[in-house]
């Protein structure tokens, strides 16, 4: 077990978790040490809401999704009456696991010795149980995850006491639906995936802040306006949002179109997912970043529209950002990683605008709303104070 007290572990004085425009970045080590990435488990992604897809994916009374959370295997399943719930995918007589991939059902029934579980998680008797002395079914049922549907989209938290989303994130619902309106009936389009060699924590940095961008994202920049592109830190996430153009070399959008808008918007959500909003048609796109080990990634690009078939613009959007966009990400974060390792390198220093909007700490300490200019990594600095709270909530 990691014996590293907080000071030693983040680098302590030189991170500042609540002072953006003084602090060094995360020490290197938390981004490769395997110590990290099992206290990360524990302490962030079974303790978080994590993504699933869209509750109009599992529609149907039977319908069922089994997801990965670390190594917990989750079953999403609606039930006759309607509800969704998730369980822990495994069996109460000897721990097989139960459902996998996704599908339609009548019953969970177990491969090993068909012990057979109803929709809502209630375990049926049978002549053989009815033989063992003593045995409840009651005390066998599966095992409920929290689950909750929030702004149309299903999520999970392993910890049944977390406070629900539509409390911790009020403000940020209605955010995104400025620029999404009723994302409760869009419809899955389609998805992307990535393996990334890069720690986690690596892509949500690259995500937080768009400095990069003029010299590594030559069309996105001529997509939005990068001039006028905005990073604003409140609560569980960071804004990024800009003014798009119709006329640029990642794709090109018809401003006159009737729905078409011509805004880029892009939210973090803590802990490992992206909502973007593309110029064009009404849509919302999810980028989640998995970790599957210290320093390999899993990334699924899944996209929301209002059709199931997406028009030539759609097309074009989901084109760019498999091609062009993802692999121009995934090389830089590739590249930090390997050099994350080196003897020479251990701290750097977050460029950060010295007059953020809104005082240098907000109200909540540090985690109050920052807004700055184009270059500024105040983002990747939100990230890391949230990262270092989770990671010392049984310490402090
Ligand atoms: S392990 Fe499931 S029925 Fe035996
Ligand atoms: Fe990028």
């Amino acid at each position: 077990m990691l014996q590293k007290n907080d000071e030693e572990l983040f680098g302590l004085k030189k991170f500042k978790p609540n002072e953006p425009a003084k602090s060094y970045t995360l020490p290197s080590e938390l981004y490769f040490n395997p110590e990290i990435y099992e206290l990360e488990q524990e302490r962030i992604f079974y303790k978080s809401w994590n993504f699933v897809c869209h509750a109009h994916q599992l529609a149907s009374p039977g319908a069922y999704k089994v997801v990965n959370l670390g190594n917990q295997s989750i079953a999403i399943v609606r039930g006759r009456d309607g509800s969704l719930r998730a369980f822990h995918n495994v069996c109460s007589h000897r721990a097989h696991q139960l459902l996998t991939g996704e599908g339609k059902t009548r019953a969970i029934t177990c491969p090993y010795h068909a012990w057979q579980y109803e929709l809502d998680g209630q375990l049926k008797s049978n002549s053989v149980l009815e033989k063992v002395e003593g045995f409840k079914t009651e005390e066998f049922c599966l095992k409920p995850v929290n689950l909750e549907v929030f702004l149309g989209f299903v999520w999970i938290n392993l910890d049944m006491n977390a406070a629900p989303l539509s409390v911790q994130a009020a403000d940020f619902d209605a955010d995104v639906r400025k620029y999404v309106d009723t994302p409760e009936t869009l419809v899955y389009a389609g998805r992307l995936t990535f393996e990334i060699k890069a720690n986690w924590k690596n892509v949500v940095e690259n995500f937080q802040e768009c400095y990069h961008c003029p010299p590594a994202h030559p069309a996105l920049v001529e997509l939005f306006d990068h001039g006028v592109y905005r990073t604003k830190n409140y609560g569980l996430c960071s804004s990024h949002i800009a003014p798009a153009r119709e006329e640029n070399s990642a794709y090109k959008v018809d401003g006159t179109k009737a729905g078409n808008q011509l805004m880029y918007a892009a939210w973090y959500f803590w802990p490992n997912v992206t909502f973007n909003v593309f110029p064009g048609r009404r849509n919302l796109s999810f980028m989640h970043i998995m970790p599957t080990g210290p320093e390999t990634t899993y990334e699924h690009w899944d996209f929301y529209l209002d059709e199931v078939t997406p028009n030539e613009e759609e097309k074009a959007a989901m084109e760019y950002i498999k091609d062009v966009l993802q692999p121009e990400d995934i090389g830089l974060v590739e590249s930090v990683q390997r050099g994350l390792h080196s003897k020479a390198y251990t701290q750097g220093r977050l460029v950060i605008d010295k007059d953020l909007v809104g005082g240098a700490c907000g109200s909540s300490g540090g985690l109050g709303e920052h807004q700055s200019s184009s270059t500024s990594e105040h983002g990747i600095h939100h990230f890391q104070t949230l990262y270092y709270n989770a990671m010392t909530a049984g310490s402090r």
